[in-house]
């Protein structure tokens, strides 16, 4: 018996990074996943890889049209969604905020903000009709912890997802319905990648740094958390941010006197 044995997933942004580790675990124990991202070849290439326990559906998570709402989908397809990864993210340009486009503002808070509270709107719907409750697991970063320069819509947008985590779960608590926040911190992703040192620093921005572990994390080690979070071992925990980013939050690197081991 698997942890997910008989529950029905879905998780958004599917197809790279972080969503993909999590489809990666949900199917291994045991779980069906729909799978929801805007690339369809990289959603075809997780199909390629776990089967038929992996339902790529392409959709822009942002998209309040029917044709996007992949809760309603997997309700059409199984009768119900036990858990819901909300995950997809983009990260926008390096500015300071004073220069920074509206229009990409626009573009970050409209994936970031307003495609998790479609998701976490259409979950909540679902979860409460079908009785059993239900898991959803929102990624936040570091960044919805802590402030940093020249990411001023990522900063705000990730922010603002634990203001939501927090009051879906005040609404979803007396449905049986638990919402938390995942704060990752730098993992090994396409995300990552295109927030170089290079980049960080056009922007002025000091740089987010190496946590204290002194690597990035392997988007596998994100995807445990929310497997825990999913689960029915954190059966009390809702409404709570979970950070997963090396000791990064816990303060600034110490230079150490004593030799290294
Ligand atoms: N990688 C990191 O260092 C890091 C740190 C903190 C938080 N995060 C967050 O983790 C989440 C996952 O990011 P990742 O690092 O795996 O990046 P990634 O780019 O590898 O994966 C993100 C996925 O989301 C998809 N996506 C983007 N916009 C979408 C939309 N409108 N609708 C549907 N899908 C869409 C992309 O196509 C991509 O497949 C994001 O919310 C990101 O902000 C990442």
């Amino acid at each position: 018996m698997s942890r997910f044995d008989r529950r029905v997933a879905v998780i958004t942004g599917a197809g790279n990074g972080i969503g993909r580790a999590a489809a990666r675990m949900f199917v291994a124990e045991g779980a069906t996943v729909v799978g929801v991202d805007t690339d369809d070849v990289a959603l075809d290439s997780v199909r390629a890889e776990l089967g038929p326990a992996f339902e790529p559906f392409p959709a822009d998570v942002a998209d309040a049209e029917p044709g996007h709402d992949y809760v309603s989908e997997c309700m059409a397809r199984h009768g119900r969604v036990d858990i819901a990864f909300l995950n997809a993210g983009i990260l926008g340009p390096a500015a300071p905020m004073d220069d920074y486009p509206l229009t990409a503002f626009d573009v970050v808070m409209r994936v970031n903000v307003r495609g998790v509270w479609l998701g976490t709107t259409r979950a909540m719907r679902a979860m409460r009709e079908q009785a059993t409750g239900g898991v959803i697991t929102i990624t936040s970063s570091t960044g919805g912890l802590r402030g940093s320069g020249g990411m001023g819509a990522y900063i705000t947008s990730k922010h603002a997802v634990v203001g939501l985590m927090k009051a879906a779960a005040i609404e979803g608590g007396p449905f049986g319905i638990r919402v938390n926040a995942v704060h990752p911190g730098p993992t090994d992703t396409a995300v990552w990648a295109s927030a170089t040192p290079t980049k960080r620093a056009e922007s002025g921005s000091a740089g987010v740094g190496l946590p204290q572990l002194y690597r990035v994390a392997d988007p596998a080690e994100v995807a445990a958390v929310v497997g825990f979070l999913s689960s029915d071992e954190a059966a009390f925990c809702t409404g709570a941010s979970y950070p997963v980013d090396g000791g990064l939050l816990a303060g600034p690197p110490y230079r150490h006197p004593l030799p290294e081991r």
